[in-house]
């Protein structure tokens, strides 16, 4: 491995690897990346979301060309505006143009909504072409990047799209240097739900590690994604496509805070939400399976050290979050599947009666609120 960079792959099935290259100047060798994967690569079609500074991107553009291997680049809007069918229209058509046969491959450069959508449209181009993921926002790097779930918005979030893994994520932490702070702090959230799900070290080295983390220091950057992309492709592995509900464990906190984001109008930003859900949850399992709420103290500091909230707001309101819990996508018929921390770095999955679930999320909102009113 080379110095400052964490590299790792995991077998998806026979046929499927999955690499990813972590660290300070990652882009910069994904030149040589592409130019060692087999079959060999015709040509690269960069999509790249138009939030992230050209200067950044150059270099690694430059790095590609010097293998030999030609580049085209398609600027995509930044942002929930490439998730739309039409925004793919136009990206198929635009592929079509530059004649990308099925030994090109896209390399999408971007936020998670450039990633997702990107990444949709390699899964269905031609049936399906090779792609490598850049992600450029730290929610990026720790989860949306990750994991073969390609998606635009159709009807409500993410109803339209495919599995298809990337060969190669390449997670370049100097990106995040530009990111505005909500943006960055919505990242670490995903962060700190990775170590909860894992707990031991991870979650030791974060909970110590959070001033280093809110100055965006490099080492600690590279550490924080390169175990949050290992956890989330651990579970991955086990259930590539979601059918075995291995997967759910990644959802740990989603429930509440899919939920949330949706009450506020999708005004509070989704790791925001999901530092709250994984408090909210956690205080729901004291009740459900007699989890220590010594466990829920943990994880309101490892929270609030990463200056992320960790009560739930007063508007929107407890029962009008809960409310929106009818429309989860996790809901199979009358029932939910709850990924509830036991402790910290185990993840219990619970089915739940609907009804049940709602009542007891409802009742740890309304204690976290009555605590927060008591000071
Ligand atoms: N596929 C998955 O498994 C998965 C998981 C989680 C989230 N997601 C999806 O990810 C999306 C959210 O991703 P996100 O949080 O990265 O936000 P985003 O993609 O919406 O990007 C946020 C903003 O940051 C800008 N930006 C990107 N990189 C930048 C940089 N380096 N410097 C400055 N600005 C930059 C973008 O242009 C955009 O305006 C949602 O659509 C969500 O559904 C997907």
């Amino acid at each position: 491995m080379a110095a400052g960079f964490e590299r790792r792959t995991w077998c998806i099935s026979y046929s499927d690897r999955v690499e990813a290259l972590v660290g300070a100047g990652a882009r910069l060798r994904l030149g040589e990346a592409l130019a060692g994967i087999e079959p060999s690569v015709d040509k690269v079609a960069v999509v790249l979301d138009s939030g992230v500074p050209r200067s950044l991107v150059e270099p690694m553009l430059a790095g590609i060309r010097e293998q030999g291997i030609p580049v085209s680049v398609y600027v995509s809007p930044g942002g929930e505006k490439a998730k739309s069918l039409e925004a793919v229209i136009e990206l198929w058509r635009w592929m079509l143009g530059e004649e990308l046969t099925r030994a090109s491959v896209v390399v999408a450069v971007g936020g998670g909504a450039v990633t997702d959508s990107a990444g949709f449209a390699a899964a269905t181009y031609m049936r399906g072409v090779r792609w490598v993921t850049v992600p450029t926002t730290l929610l990026g790097m720790a989860d949306a990047a990750v994991g073969g779930k390609t998606a635009v918005n159709m009807a409500g979030k993410n109803m339209v799209g495919a599995f298809h893994q990337p060969r190669l994520i390449v997670a370049d932490v100097e990106f995040v240097e530009t990111l505005p702070e909500r943006e960055y702090r919505s990242g670490l959230a995903e962060v700190a739900k990775h170590s909860l799900i894992r707990g031991g070290s991870f979650y030791r080295w974060l909970r110590d590690s959070s001033p280093l983390l809110l100055r965006r220091d490099m080492a600690a950057l590279t550490r924080a994604v390169a175990e949050s992309v290992d956890v989330k492709m651990g579970v991955v592995v086990q259930d590539p496509r979601e059918e075995k509900g291995v997967r759910a464990v990644l959802n740990l906190g989603h429930t509440y805070a899919h939920a949330l984001e949706k009450a506020s109008g999708y005004t509070i930003p989704h790791g925001y939400a999901v530092a709250v859900g994984v408090v909210v949850e956690s205080a729901a399992a004291e009740r459900i399976i007699g989890t220590d709420p010594a466990v829920t103290a943990e994880v309101v500091s490892l929270v609030s050290s990463l200056g992320l909230p960790s009560a739930p707001p007063r508007s929107p309101g407890c029962e009008e979050t809960i409310a929106e819990i009818r429309l989860d996508k996790k809901r199979r018929g009358d029932k939910l599947l709850l990924p509830l921390l036991e402790d910290i770095g185990r993840v219990r999955l619970v089915k739940l009666g609907l009804e049940e679930a709602r009542k007891e999320l409802l009742a740890a909102c309304r204690r976290l609120q009555e605590a927060r009113a008591r000071g």
